[in-house]
């Protein structure tokens, strides 16, 4: 009998300089409208929260969130498409409602393109639902596309 191979295990870190190639080439691969080399440098300047999935010693995914006042926003989340449907996804969100958490947060927000079914599935099964539409919000191949704005209410101790 052929057992199935087990999936190396993974763990999460903040996000350092050198990680920007692996963490580009990723988002490259990932998104048609890609952040920038410099939009990643720019988030470790700015001292978001900005963590790594690590497989194998390898980056495998990425998020990048920022909080102030009490709230939260998922500014980016993203798996190595070579690497997708394994949970890494779930993973590094709920390493980011932790840290959110943790910091006292009261709502956490993300924006969305509703053509996105994946990530919204995501995101429904990780208990956001949608708050607000913001028309033309994203570039898109032909002209513009809105974002959905979704949001989560994290409970505090306070
Ligand atoms: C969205 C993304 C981060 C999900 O990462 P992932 O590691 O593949 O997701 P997971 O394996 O952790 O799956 C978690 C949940 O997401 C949803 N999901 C994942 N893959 C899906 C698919 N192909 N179709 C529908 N839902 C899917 C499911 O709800 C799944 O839960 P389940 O396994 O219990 O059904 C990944 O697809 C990605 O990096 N996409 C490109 C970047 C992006 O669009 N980021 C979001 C920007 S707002």
């Amino acid at each position: 009998m052929i057992m199935p191979m087990a999936e190396p295990p993974t763990t999460i870190r903040d996000m350092v300089h050198d990680d920007l190639p692996m963490v580009s080439d990723i988002e490259r691969r990932s998104y048609e409208f890609p952040w920038s080399h410099g939009v990643f440098r720019d988030c470790l300047l700015a001292g978001y929260q900005n963590m790594v999935l690590v497989r194998e010693e390898q980056v495998a995914g990425y998020a990048v969130l920022s909080v102030a006042a009490g709230e939260a926003h998922i500014l980016n989340i993203c798996v190595d498409p070579a690497y997708r449907a394994r949970g890494y996804g779930e993973k590094l969100l709920d390493e980011l409602l932790f840290r959110a958490r943790a910091a006292q947060v009261r709502q956490i927000f993300l924006e969305v393109r509703p053509s996105n079914d994946t990530a919204l599935a995501l995101y429904r099964k990780k208990g956001f639902h949608q708050v607000a539409n913001r028309p033309a919000y994203y570039q898109a191949s032909e002209g513009r596309e809105d974002a959905a704005v979704l949001a989560k209410k994290l409970v505090t101790d306070t």
